[in-house]
């Protein structure tokens, strides 16, 4: 009943769009204004959905597209619900080490480690790595299976942002694998496209040691401490062949959150794995755990020894630290605005986060 006026009123739109553009014989705008034409269709078809479903959950759902702007609506999504949703996700037997809980840390890492403090881009807020360029990004590699586990996380919450989303998922994996509990608040806002998203090259290379370690993470605003607890997530989870070239967990307990990572490096030998690969060390006793060159470079560094050898001798010292660089990692760049577009202040209370 409803459908009909308003999908003619979008066809209408989409052809006109079309003559006008057709006139500039522009290939990329023709193109253009098929997408909108295509998205008309869409829309039309949508629309008889409502209709016939009369579902208001449907409209809801529909009316944010993956490549919407979307400001977060903290006061509308219930996010102990989005927590269950995201821990319901992480086991799975036939995947990795049986959780998919490193790969939702690094996503929540490396959307948030793009970000400058020099000019203030990138970072977590708008959600940009669905998008080329960031998701096509050599570092990025494997992180859309942790983005397509928790569309359907997006999909039952509206309200909720996938910059929101993919920041909280790193929270709750690490709290559900034995991690220390982290400060999250919602808040990031979608962006509708990657255009925002800065040029390739913001996150590390595990090839290399110290100083461009530094060179990446001041760029973020860290210091030499919270740099090394930081990379203590390597207790987690391993590398992969098909994604980064390495191979291998670093740990023998890659699904549990420890200091482990410090202690290995420090108690054990670690020799250059012969490999067709890129270089990489390994244990010399099993020879079944790795070191990336950037992971030795905290041993190598007397700077960054010092914390290595604090946090692996001292794991409730590691996960308070830990804690504390995560958050400022998920917020760097992050403007947490109340809903009359005021900013929030870091020790606002929640629910004056929530409700301005
Ligand atoms: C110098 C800094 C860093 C370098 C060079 C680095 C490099 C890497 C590489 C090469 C991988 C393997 C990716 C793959 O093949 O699947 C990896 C995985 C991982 N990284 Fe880092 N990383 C760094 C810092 C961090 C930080 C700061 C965090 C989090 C706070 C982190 C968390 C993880 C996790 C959890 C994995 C395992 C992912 C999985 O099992 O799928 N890394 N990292």
């Amino acid at each position: 009943m409803y459908s009909r006026p308003a999908a003619r009123l979008i066809s209408t739109f989409a052809r006109r769009t079309l003559t006008t553009q057709a006139r500039n014989n522009g290939r990329q705008q023709y193109q253009w204004s098929r997408a909108r034409w295509n998205y008309a269709r869409t829309a039309t078809t949508g629309f008889a959905a409502v209709t016939l479903s009369g579902g208001i959950a449907f409209v809801l759902h529909a009316s944010t597209a993956p490549g919407d702007n979307k400001r977060a609506t903290p006061s509308k999504v219930d996010y102990d619900q989005v927590r269950k949703s995201i821990s319901a996700l992480l086991d799975d037997n036939n995947y990795d080490d049986g959780s998919y809980g490193p790969l939702f840390v690094r996503l929540g890492w490396h959307a948030s480690g793009t970000y400058s403090h020099i000019d203030s881009t990138g970072g977590s807020n708008g959600g940009c790595m669905r998008f080329e360029p960031e998701s096509g990004w050599g570092a990025n590699k494997g992180l859309n299976l942790a983005r397509e586990r928790l569309e359907s996380v997006y999909r039952a919450h509206p309200g909720l942002t996938y910059a929101d989303l993919y920041t909280l998922a790193a929270v709750v994996a690490i709290e559900e694998m034995g991690g220390p509990t982290i400060k999250w608040r919602p808040g990031r806002d979608d962006h509708k496209d990657g255009k925002k998203s800065p040029a390739d090259g913001r996150l590390p290379d595990a090839a290399q040691g110290a100083q461009h370690i530094r060179d990446i993470f001041y760029r973020m605003g860290f210091n030499d401490q919270e740099i090394v607890a930081l990379i203590g997530a390597h207790s987690l989870g391993r590398c992969h062949p098909d994604r980064s070239g390495y191979e291998g967990p670093w740990t023998n307990a890659p699904t549990t959150f420890s200091n482990e990572f410090f202690r290995l490096l420090l108690e054990e030998k670690w020799q250059l794995r012969r490999w067709k690969g890129p270089k990489q060390y390994e244990d010399v006793k099993t020879k079944t755990l790795m070191m990336l060159p950037a992971d030795m470079a905290l041993i190598e560094d007397p700077e960054f020894r010092k914390y290595v050898v604090q946090y692996a001798t001292d794991g409730d010292k590691f996960a308070k630290d830990f804690a504390a660089a995560f958050e400022k990692l998920l917020e760097l760049g992050v403007e947490f605005k109340t809903t009359d577009g005021s900013r929030h202040g870091k020790n606002e209370s929640f629910w004056k986060r929530i409700f301005g």
